[in-house]
């Protein structure tokens, strides 16, 4: 018998059915045995009656988390037929005539039939195969799927070019740490993973493909956060002979067109979306991501809106000048002056999108020309040396016909904790890691073996505190 699955039983009332799945929660009631069966499209009620013998013998045995086939007759429980708004599955029973054991289980280390957000979160994430059989884990996956699929669907009907690009590479600043890859063929030398994919999505202009998207993965070596994981996923994109008006207009309309198709009940405070100058931001609300929210308890409420005319430097502790967001972005055209003069006071062609206070996503338009982006790095405070070893090959691109370009990227994770009312966004990763950078279901970062090390060309110095 072909297998089916549970959401298909209340079309099938009075037929003979084969379901698979994983047995939810066991109940012997004495004489009869109910089993809830879970596969991926919801949970059955199952009755096993003493007639059957050699099923009944077999769910005596049979403990939460087994995994089972079954066959049976599909039933309607009294109370008659699901009311609107009601889970149609709580309208039908499977009287079973068969059971296959196809796996047993251990005691799981946590109840997987209700939420698990009490439970200690390292344990969830030694287990994490086991947090995301749970319903609101699965759901959370599914509905990031969904809004990822949407996204590259809008972005493709827009003529957007889905481009992957490399993950071992050279560093591109996004002002944090950069993780290393030692190179084995290159003893002594090193890849860096991605920050992000600036730098190639700039050269893809150069390149002339004029509209380019990927659901990128970055990587960041920083100090975590709620909202900050090493490794998090990015909508990237970039445009030629862009208006920075319809880079945003774009991503404004996909999200509410998310919005609308996903999360009906959520609304969404102002469309357009609001802008707010940087100054002003910092003036009214001391914040360059503010949560515009009337009732900020309210996670219904959706309060996007745009910050702008960002500074495109400002100093670091050490009272260096450094990039607001990075060295890409363009100044407005009548601070160019201010370039020489006095830096800090120069503005940047750069935004970025806030929804109900999370920065969201930022971008800009770039730099297109050699002599500016130069001078950017010598403001900087880079050697001409450095600047050609870091930045040599982007400045010669640069000389070979880049049309003028800009971009943005929203984070994927921030967006959907948001949607999902998460708390943090580990809740709608597959496999995270913890606060402290691990991943304790593989045990990763971990040793190397002593060949693993000397090929890499690697030879280890006493721990450091850093
Ligand atoms: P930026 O560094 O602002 O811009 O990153 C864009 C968006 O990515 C998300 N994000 C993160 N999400 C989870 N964990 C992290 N550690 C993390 N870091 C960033 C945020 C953020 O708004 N190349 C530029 C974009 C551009 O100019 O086009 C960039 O990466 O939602």
């Amino acid at each position: 018998m072909k297998r089916i699955l549970i959401s298909d039983t209340p079309n099938v009332i009075g037929q003979k059915v084969k379901l698979s799945g994983w047995v939810n929660v066991r109940r012997d009631h004495g004489k009869l045995i109910f089993i809830d069966l879970r596969d991926r499209t919801g949970i059955i009620q199952m009755v096993v009656i003493p007639d059957k013998e050699e099923a009944y013998n077999i769910s005596k045995e049979i403990r939460n988390e087994y995994v089972i086939s079954v066959e049976g007759l599909v039933k309607e429980r009294p109370g008659g037929q699901a009311k609107e708004n009601e889970n149609p599955l709580s309208k039908v029973e499977i009287e079973v005539e068969k059971i296959e054991v196809l796996n047993n289980s251990k005691t799981p280390p946590f109840e997987i039939t209700s939420d698990t957000s009490n439970v200690s979160e390292d344990v969830r994430l030694k287990y994490r195969y086991l947090d995301l059989r749970t319903e609101r884990m699965k759901n959370n996956l599914i509905m990031r799927s969904k809004v990822v699929k949407f996204i590259r669907d809008f972005y493709t009907e827009k003529e957007f070019i889905e481009i992957e690009t490399p993950i071992l590479t050279k560093g591109t600043p996004e002002g944090s740490r950069e993780f290393i890859v030692p190179s084995r063929l290159h003893n002594g030398k090193f890849y860096v993973l991605p920050q992000s994919p600036q730098q190639f999505k700039q050269l893809l202009m150069v390149a002339g493909l004029e509209r380019y998207f990927q659901i990128a993965k970055c990587f960041r070596d920083e100090d975590q956060r709620g909202d900050r994981q090493p490794e998090f996923t990015q909508l990237d994109l970039e445009m030629s002979f862009p208006d920075e008006k319809e880079i945003r207009g774009l991503y404004e309309e996909c999200l509410i067109g998310i919005v609308k198709k996903y999360f009906p009940e959520k609304t969404i405070n102002a469309i357009p979306f609001p802008e707010l100058d940087y100054s002003e931001a910092i003036e009214k609300y001391n914040s360059d991501k503010p949560d515009l929210r009337e009732d900020k308890n309210n996670p219904n409420e959706l309060a996007f809106c745009w910050v702008v005319n960002f500074p495109l430097f400002e100093k670091n502790k050490d009272g260096q000048l450094t990039s607001s967001h990075h060295p890409f972005t363009a100044p407005v055209e009548d601070d160019i002056d201010l370039l020489n003069e006095n830096p800090l006071k120069a503005r940047a062609r750069a935004y970025d999108i806030v929804l109900n206070g999370n920065e969201i996503g930022g971008g800009s338009i770039r730099i297109h020309k050699k002599e500016l982006q130069h001078k950017i790095f010598e403001i900087l405070g880079l050697e001409e040396e450095e600047i050609q070893s870091r930045f040599g090959h982007i400045l010669e691109a640069f000389e070979f016909g880049a049309p003028p370009h800009g971009g943005i990227a929203p984070g994927i994770d921030r967006l959907i904790m948001i949607l999902m009312n998460e708390p943090n966004i580990r809740e709608v990763m597959a496999f995270p890691k913890t606060g402290e950078a691990e991943d304790l279901m593989m045990g990763a970062p971990s040793d190397l073996s002593e060949k693993q090390l000397k090929e890499a060309g690697i030879e280890k110095i006493k721990k450091q505190k850093l």
